[in-house]
Order: C-alpha cells, then sequence, then structure tokens
C-alpha cells in the first residue's frame, strides 16, 4: 500500500502528516518554528531552521509509524505563503533571514509605488501591500550588501517556502514554486501564470534568480539520493490557504472556506476565471492540476483572528489559555455594548488600512472580563462577515455555506455566531487537518489513488451551525460594528 506525506510548513510550527491511499491520517509530527522581531513591524524566520525542523519531523513520523522511506509514494508540500527566502546558488546558504509575511518594513517603499497600483492589479490580481514577497525581495536586494551584484551575476536564488524546501528536499537539483505560490509573489501575471517581465524590469529584479513556475501537481521532483533511504516523488505543492480549499472539497466555483488561524482567510473558488475584484479583495491562483487550465480563487486575508485571543492571554492575563475564552465569553448574554476594533497591526481585508490601531468601545461600569471576551469572538465573526459581504458583491453567484477550519473553528459560541452574523450555515468537518489533506489528496489524485469525482465524499460533516438569530438582532450587530469601524478609520 502507498502512502503519502504531507509536509505543512506554516507560520508558527513545521508538521509531517502521513495519510493513507485512502486518506485516512495514520500519524503526525510537529516542531515549533520560532518569530524573530527585530524591530517593530519586522516578522523574521530562520530559513536553515525552517528545514532542518521540517525535517526532524519527516525522520519523527517516519519512526513512529515504522514506515520505510520506499512505503512513501509520494510528498505533497503546503507552506506559509508569501514569506521571502534568498540564498546562494553554490553554498545554499541564506544571504539574510527569510521575511516572514506578515514584516511591513516595506510600507514606505510601497507607499512610494503607488501609481503602480493599478498595473499590480491588473496583472497579478493582487494589492501593492508589504504582504506579499515582491517588497520583500527588493528589500533584501537593496539592503544586503553586495546582494543585487551576486544577483545579476546570476549567484543568488529567490523562493517562497514551497521552492525552499523543494530545493532542499532536492538537494539544489529542483529550483521550482507552485503556480499558487508564484500568485502570492506581485510577480507573476496570473492570467499567463508566468513571470512578469513588466515588474521584473519596473522593480530591478533579475529575472535568472526567479525559480520556475510549475504546476500544483505532476511528477514536480523527487527526494535526492542518500536524503532518504529511498527517493520520494514530489507530486503536489499549494500555498497553504489554497490546499485547505481543497481539502474541504471546495473545488467547484461558487463554494467557500475560511480558515481561523493567526488570521482568517477566506477563499471563493471561482473556478476558470480570475475575478477582478472591485471589493478590495485578492484575485488569486487556486491551483492548477497536472495538464490542466488553471483555477482561481478570491480571498479575503483578515490579520488578526486566533492572534486576538492570544492577546487577551499574553498581554492582558485575562484567560488562561486560549480555550478558555469560550466559557468566559459564555458567562454572559451579550456584549454588555462592548465592541473591539482588533486593528492591532492595521486592517486587511476588506479595508487595508494599515494606519488603523485597535480600540475598545462601549465600556460602562458594568464592563467585565467577560464583555471583552464577547466582543473579542464577535470580532472575528464580523471580519468575516465583512469579507464575505464584500465577495457577495464580486462574486456572480449567492454563497450558500462556509466550510470551516483551524484552531478556532472548534469554538462552537463563535461558530453559531459566525452562522449567525453571515446568514448562511457554517459546516465544520470531521477531518480538520484540511490543509494537510487538500495538499495529501492532490499528490493522491495525481497517483490515481482518488478519482476526481470521489474527492467530495472525502470531505464528511462533523457539525452544522445554521443560522437562528432574528434579521434585526443580526442587523443591529452589522450596523453596530460598522458605525464603531467608520468611526474609527483614520482621515
Ligand atoms: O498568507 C499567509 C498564510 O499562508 C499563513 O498561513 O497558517 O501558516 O499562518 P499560516
Amino acid at each position: 500500500m502507498g502512502y503519502l506525506l504531507a509536509l505543512d510548513q506554516g507560520t508558527t510550527s513545521s508538521r509531517s502528516i502521513i495519510f493513507d491511499s485512502e486518506l485516512n491520517l495514520v500519524a503526525s509530527a510537529q516542531r515549533p518554528l520560532p518569530i524573530h522581531t527585530p524591530q517593530a513591524g519586522w516578522v523574521e524566520q530562520d530559513a536553515e531552521e525552517m528545514w532542518a525542523g521540517q525535517m526532524a519531523t519527516i525522520q519523527e513520523v517516519l519512526s513512529r509509524t515504522g514506515l520505510l522511506a520506499s512505503d512513501i509514494a509520494a510528498i505533497g508540500i503546503a507552506n506559509q505563503r508569501e514569506t521571502t527566502v534568498v540564498w546562494h546558488k553554490k553554498t545554499g546558504k541564506p544571504i539574510a533571514p527569510a521575511l516572514v509575511w506578515q514584516d511591513r518594513r516595506t510600507q514606505a517603499w510601497c507607499e512610494a509605488q503607488a501609481a503602480m497600483a493599478d498595473t499590480v492589479q491588473q496583472h497579478t490580481g493582487l494589492r501593492l501591500d508589504p504582504y506579499f514577497s515582491a517588497s520583500k525581495l527588493v528589500w533584501l536586494l537593496e539592503h544586503v550588501p553586495h546582494a543585487r551584484e551576486w544577483a545579476k551575476a546570476g549567484e543568488l536564488l529567490f523562493g517562497t517556502v514551497d521552492t525552499w524546501l523543494t530545493w532542499q528536499l532536492t538537494r539544489g537539483q529542483r529550483h521550482i514554486i507552485d503556480v499558487s505560490n508564484a500568485s502570492r509573489t506581485m510577480l507573476m501575471d496570473i492570467h499567463s501564470g508566468t513571470w512578469s517581465q513588466d515588474l521584473c524590469t519596473a522593480w530591478d529584479i533579475p529575472m535568472g534568480m526567479l525559480p520556475e513556475i510549475v504546476p500544483s501537481s505532476g511528477a514536480l521532483a523527487h527526494t535526492a539520493a542518500g536524503l532518504l533511504a529511498a527517493e520520494v516523488p514530489i507530486c503536489a505543492i499549494l500555498g497553504d490557504q489554497q490546499a485547505a480549499l481543497f481539502g474541504h472539497a471546495c473545488e467547484q466555483a461558487g463554494m467557500a472556506k475560511n480558515t481561523y488561524g493567526t488570521g482568517c482567510f477566506m477563499l471563493l473558488n471561482t473556478g476558470d476565471t480570475a475575478v477582478q475584484s472591485q471589493q478590495q479583495l485578492l484575485s488569486t491562483v487556486a491551483w492548477q492540476q497536472h495538464g490542466q487550465p488553471l483555477q482561481y480563487a478570491l480571498e479575503g486575508s483578515v490579520f488578526m483572528a486566533g492572534a486576538i485571543v492570544q492577546w487577551l492571554r499574553d498581554n492582558l492575563g485575562l484567560i488562561q489559555h486560549s480555550g478558555d475564552i469560550e466559557a468566559l465569553a459564555a458567562s454572559v448574554p451579550d456584549n454588555g455594548g462592548v465592541t473591539l476594533i482588533p486593528a492591532f497591526t492595521g486592517m486587511g481585508a476588506p479595508y487595508w488600512r494599515a494606519d488603523m490601531r485597535a480600540s475598545l468601545h462601549g465600556l460602562s461600569r458594568g464592563s467585565s472580563k467577560a464583555h471583552i471576551a464577547r466582543a473579542a469572538l464577535e470580532a472575528i465573526a464580523l471580519q468575516v462577515a465583512d469579507v464575505l459581504s464584500a465577495m457577495q458583491q464580486d462574486a456572480p453567484q449567492a454563497l450558500t455555506e462556509l466550510r470551516v477550519d483551524g484552531g478556532a473553528a472548534n469554538n462552537d459560541l463563535l461558530m453559531q455566531f459566525q452562522a449567525d452574523v453571515l446568514g448562511v450555515p457554517v459546516l465544520r468537518p470531521k477531518v480538520t487537518e484540511t490543509t494537510a489533506l487538500g495538499v495529501a489528496k492532490l499528490a493522491a489524485m495525481h497517483l490515481g489513488f482518488i478519482q476526481a469525482q470521489d474527492s467530495a465524499h472525502l470531505w464528511q460533516l462533523e457539525r452544522e451551525f445554521v443560522p437562528k438569530m432574528s434579521a434585526s438582532e443580526r442587523d443591529s450587530h452589522l450596523q453596530r460594528w460598522q458605525r464603531v469601524m467608520q468611526a474609527m478609520l483614520p482621515l
């Protein structure tokens, strides 16, 4: 029997998960990955530490299951997106720490490029924002001594996390990026799936340092001889949010998922159409299966979701464990008039206001920590409602359900409130390892273990949260949120 090994390299940890050929989860291993914040707005990781941790989880999961590398039919890679690594082609040494997607050091550079915003959106489907890789790559070329000179001499390589891991797994034989990850660099033309020469010229990025763009599935690479006990094919690569969309079996246009992690990432499948958002959302590549056309998604990225709960825990000491938030919030019948605007790192979609800051409103003598906890959970759901309402205006058909995953998706109070303010059912699956499942399924489909028509059955419902709130109560929540939000937007 052939097993599938999914590598899920996320912002906070590196994981390896083994599935059997019918996509039942067999075992997993995990290593935390530290984040470094040397200055306000700077967010870095050590790319070598990332690779070492990822490799350790591969060895651990194999030894835990007693499986040999030769039992693994294929590897699939799902990764944190946009994070930027530049390394020496000869030595494999990074020239600097990886600049993580959350890093905002290039805000001023992006503002200086404002005249290019429309061109960027037309070519890449993205907003001109520090979130994406391009400004981070320019920063490295401009600030690391000799970097541009080395890059022009063809001595440096650029990659996102999938590129870096594949380069390591193949011991430098493959310098590739899957098309879904490439669509997050702000350097790829999403219509053609090729690097944009215009943008590279405008930003003086030597195209020789860019990886080859490959489909999300196929015989993409294989591990180098001697790395593992056998050479294992790498048959699928996806950005982690696209992997979760695939794992939720949102394979038809009109289907959407939301992942509640540090932030929230809502993706709506738009089929083979790259919808040009009129509502400040991102247009992105969902995936490209071997020999098939590009598939697209609309995305709304919210920067603070689970991170709000962490802030209540670590900065205010309101709770001891993140999981305690549900009981605390449920100890009061409502928010008592308290609203939390969670703009701790500015607001993402659909506002995109890096200059906004967080605030608490409506406090009275009777306000308690339970009201703040409730306002925090509501803030997560109301941000998602903002994204969904923007999506509804961009998308041709109305959304009829939302599939969910991520840590906070286990919070029943939050999921019920989410369904209530969205006005559509929220569906939580039995297997919440949706990201790993998605990329393992893509590899399994390439190998013929799973047929396309069977994909939908691999997603099984655990619980459906049906909207229960009256229309007037729902409207009053949405109006209060909008009133405070608009009042807090800087001029
Ligand atoms: O765009 C960033 C996203 O890919 C990060 O996901 O789950 O690693 O925080 P995660």
